[in-house]
């Protein structure tokens, strides 16, 4: 399995604080069948703001200690940006936020509460360099948990969607566990990865039944691997046209839409 997502390199973000952490994280991924592990420390300015260079800079340490170790898992580069203007301005050189330094994916975050307005304009902006952005856990935003077909929003501009294995096993509670379900079922999902920030989190193998039970084996291999593995080698991917999904409303939700 291939996981784009995980903060495990220490001291730069709310991830790993330790190069100890960080190896007992990457242990326990490898453990749960995790080969290749792209590391994406968040960038936020004004919170997390180490440099492209200072992150590669600890990235190599932590690779050379795993290979010292015998650790079986292969560690690449990326980051997690949060979608605000000023990302432009700290980094000019945006091939360095890829993932993989391919050039062609990026993993973005959106504000959870609402969806502000440049946040389109920073998608398009993206796109204009050749650069795809993957949007973050959208099953944990207030407007997708509200509506989940408000990601399709992000699908129709060319975006990507990556779903957190924690959420399809309930660790943000039930109504994230509902949406990233609905997410999966309703081909609005292209990636599933891990969002490690501990070495308590969950690691992405460990997902890989509940997955396959909500999607099948075949795309499960889509969304655990095969896609994640196009990303990292700075591949087109042919995605899935996501299917019509209409909320079943029950009585009392009628009834509330009739109130309105
Ligand atoms: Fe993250």
């Amino acid at each position: 399995m291939i996981d784009i997502h995980a903060h495990i390199i220490p001291d730069v973000d709310d991830g790993a604080e330790s190069m100890e952490d960080s190896i007992a994280m990457l242990r326990k991924s490898a453990a749960s069948g995790v080969n290749t592990i792209v590391a994406t420390p968040h960038l936020l300015p004004g919170s997390y703001m180490v440099s492209v260079d200072g992150c590669d800079e600890i990235l190599l340490k932590l690779r050379n200690l795993a290979a010292e170790l015998n650790i079986p898992i292969e560690i690449l580069s990326g980051r997690e940006c949060y979608l605000t203007p000023e990302i432009f301005e700290f980094e000019k050189d945006l091939h360095k936020l890829t993932i993989n330094n391919a050039g062609k994916y990026i993993l973005v975050e959106l504000p959870f509460h609402d969806t502000p307005d440049y946040v389109y304009q920073l998608i398009f902006d993206f796109q204009m360099k050749g650069i795809t952005p993957i949007i973050a856990h959208p099953e944990r935003y207030h407007d997708v948990i509200y509506d989940p077909n408000f990601v399709r929003t992000f699908i129709e501009k060319d975006c990507l969607i990556q779903v957190n294995i924690g959420s399809v096993l309930g660790k943000y509670g039930s109504e994230v566990k509902k949406t990233s379900y609905v997410l999966l079922e309703n081909r609005m999902a292209h990636i599933v990865a891990s969002d490690m920030h501990t070495s308590h989190s969950t690691p992405l193998g460990s997902g890989v039944d509940a997955v396959s039970e909500i999607v099948g084996e075949e795309e499960s291999r889509n969304l655990l691997y095969r896609r994640s593995k196009a990303l990292i080698e700075g591949r087109v991917l042919a995605i899935p046209e996501p299917l019509d999904y209409r909320p079943k409303r029950n009585f009392w939700n009628l009834w509330g839409l009739l109130g309105e």
